[in-house]
């Protein structure tokens, strides 16, 4: 399904009441965020929301989407640290109930089983929330990502690597990442596909228009039964 709205606020508050009204029904939810620039305003939102309307994150559990390898979580633009500014502390999530990659483990093979099992433990991920690269990736699904696939390791995208710069102060060696795998996201209870901005134009009509495959990963989310593209004027301009 999709959803266009005039402006990128209408959007992020459509988007922000979506989690906030799952924890609302179940503050034991278990939510998947995405970090980059496109949810920032979404997550104020959600702050803002649960403050006004005294709804408790605390049993909440997040899991993490998605992490540059090689990057400390404390350092800025790391996927870890951008959350942990924006939604983590602003809603004093319990440390304990964050399960994120830690991009600098050195096993990384033992990372990806790590969070397999805590969601294999936990069942389901009630709410997952990605944006969109201009490549097709959600979350690190590189164009090529098996669809079959869990918590991976993934080679980056030269359009990822490059792109991914915006996010750090100082240039950065970006050249690997580790995520949740399509798999996961498909059997999520809910996943919303947020772009916005004429620069998705391309990519959101791709991802809509042209065949499901892994050339374009968030084409994926055509085929989840709870699945919402949320876009606002400029993302569906070529729809
Ligand atoms: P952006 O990133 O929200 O910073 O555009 C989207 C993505 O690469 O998933």
């Amino acid at each position: 399904m999709v959803s266009i709205f005039n402006t990128y606020e209408e959007l992020s508050d459509f988007a922000a009441r979506q989690i906030v009204s799952t924890v609302q029904q179940n503050p034991t939810a278990v939510l998947c965020l995405a970090a980059g620039d496109t949810p920032h305003l979404t997550y104020q939102k959600v702050v803002a929301l649960a403050n006004e309307n005294n709804i408790n994150f605390l049993d909440v559990i997040f899991i993490g989407l998605d992490e540059w390898i090689g990057i400390e979580p404390a350092t800025e633009g790391s996927c870890y640290h951008f959350l942990n500014e924006i939604i983590f502390t602003p809603l004093s999530i319990n440390k304990e109930h964050i399960f994120f990659f830690n991009g600098m483990a050195t096993d990384l093979v033992k990372e990806c089983k790590q969070i397999d099992a805590i969601i294999n433990a936990i069942g389901t991920i009630n709410l997952v929330l990605v944006g969109i690269g201009i490549n097709g990736h959600i979350g690190f699904n590189e164009p090529g990502t098996d669809p079959q696939s869990n918590a991976h390791v993934v080679t980056l995208d030269a359009v990822t690597t490059k792109i991914g710069q915006k996010y750090f102060k100082e240039e950065k060696s970006l050249t690997q990442g580790i995520s949740l795998g399509i798999a996961q996201i498909m059997a999520s209870d809910k996943v919303l596909l947020i772009a916005n901005g004429i620069k998705k134009a391309d990519i959101i009509r791709k991802t809509m228009k042209e065949n499901i495959s892994n050339a374009v990963p968030a084409s994926f989310l055509r085929n989840h039964p709870n699945g919402i593209i949320l876009l606002d004027k400029e993302a569906a301009s070529e729809l």
